[in-house]
């Protein structure tokens, strides 16, 4: 029978109530992400009153000591496990290279924390999976995924448009990231592999756009592909093209591309009444959104559409945000769970559809399936040659 001290079939610890106080942050991993985005939304919110964060861990010893020196961190650690034991965060930040991701999220659930992981979530579906079983059923603790181009005022406007249909159904979509890495960004070992990438411009560039795509449209239906290795001496791809069937009827392009010297991450939505366009590099405000309405539509209705409030630019803080209302809700986040997974769901179709040379239907890429334990799937000429299948 289990006690008050455990959940079934796990030895989580319980979750401290968090009524009334600080949420105990951690942040795993202190080099550009965790110092650069993750200890400055901890930090907004911690003068907001609602997180303090306690500790951080780094295999660089230096890095770490150097990270909580600067941001007011009294606790640094190179183990992740004594942290867990010794701090017992609530929350757990997750900034290490995606191989690592799996293992460290699972390690922290275990230890009663939320978890909020850096992008790509985990190099397979089979990991995802994995992670997801480690979740508490309910109230959490839940792990959710760091996809912070949903958050902010543009795409909540354009979202709330598109889910009452109020510019018209949609129906034709261009998803581009389309970036430019030079030979000496591929000289770096682990770039271009798929053991420690995890995957082309597809996994490693290309996922907020669509992710943002799939969080404006809903679930995708089938998926046609191309990939290339037409520059870098790499083991994945350098450039993907995808054609994608939405539930709703959609069809999208969708291309994912460091060979582009004009860089650009851009998405359109042409829906009956009005176009929507989304422009930028990195990240969004208001500015970067243009809606356009067919020629026919004028008046207040289109003027309502331009309307986009107070300008909240996308950036981590604003996910961050949502996470902390959510733990003291003990409500599962947005971006966990199955919400956490769409991109992945639609990256591992891409690789599929381009090296089986198929067209890919939602969902059949489950347990059994080469592309559900590998994103290379194993296709003779892009997985490692120790990986290959036979076709
Ligand atoms: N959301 C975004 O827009 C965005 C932007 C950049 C990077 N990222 C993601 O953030 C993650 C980290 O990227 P980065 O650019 O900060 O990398 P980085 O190399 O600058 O930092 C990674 C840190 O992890 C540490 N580390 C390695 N192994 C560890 C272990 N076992 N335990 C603890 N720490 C360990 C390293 O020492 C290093 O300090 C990646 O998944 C990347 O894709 C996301």
């Amino acid at each position: 029978m289990s006690t008050p001290e455990t959940r079934p079939g796990t030895s989580r610890p319980p979750t401290a109530p968090l009524a009334g106080r600080r949420i105990r942050a951690a942040v795993i991993g202190t080099g550009a992400i965790g110092r650069g985005s993750h200890l400055p939304a901890l930090a907004r919110l911690a003068e907001e009153g609602e997180t303090e964060v306690v500790a951080a861990v780094d295999i660089d010893a230096t890095a770490v000591e150097e990270f909580c020196r600067a941001g007011g961190v009294p606790h640094p650690y190179t183990d992740l496990d004594r942290m867990l034991r010794e701090q017992r965060p609530d929350l757990v930040t997750i900034c290490t290279p995606p191989t690592l991701h799996r293992e460290q999220t699972i390690a922290a659930l275990r230890a009663g924390a939320w978890v909020w992981c850096e992008k790509p979530p985990v190099p397979t579906l089979a990991d995802y999976d994995a992670v997801e079983a480690e979740e508490g059923k309910d109230g959490g603790p839940y792990a959710s995924i760091v996809f912070q181009h949903r958050f902010g005022s543009g795409s909540r406007h354009v979202r709330r448009l598109l889910a009452e249909q109020a510019m018209g159904r949609p129906l034709v979509a261009h998803c581009q990231t389309t970036w430019y890495r030079d030979t000496a960004y591929y000289a770096v070992p682990w770039r271009g592999r798929w053991a420690t990438e995890g995957g082309g411009p597809a996994m490693g560039h290309g996922i907020h756009q669509m992710d943002l795509l799939l969080d404006l449209l809903g679930p995708w239906s089938e998926v046609r592909a191309m990939a290339g290795r037409l520059v870098h001496d790499v083991e994945t791809e350098d450039v993907s093209t995808a054609l994608v069937r939405f539930e709703n009827g959609a069809m999208a392009t969708v291309v994912n591309s460091v060979l582009s010297p004009d860089e650009v991450s851009r998405i359109r939505i042409d829906c009956e009444r009005a176009t929507v366009e989304l422009t930028h590099l990195y990240g969004h405000s208001n500015a970067n959104w243009r809606i356009t309405p067919a020629p026919d539509v004028t008046g207040d209705e289109a003027a309502a559409w331009q309307d986009f409030g107070a300008d909240v630019p996308s950036s981590h803080l604003e996910q961050l945000r949502e996470l902390v209302a959510s733990m003291r809700a003990g409500e599962r986040p947005r971006s966990s769970g199955a919400d956490g997974r769409t991109s992945l769901e639609l990256i591992a179709a891409i690789y599929k559809a381009a090296f089986t040379d198929t067209t890919v239907k939602a969902g059949e890429i489950g347990p059994g399936d080469p592309f559900h334990t590998a994103m290379h799937g194993g296709a003779p000429g892009w997985a490692p040659a120790a990986a290959e299948v036979s076709a």
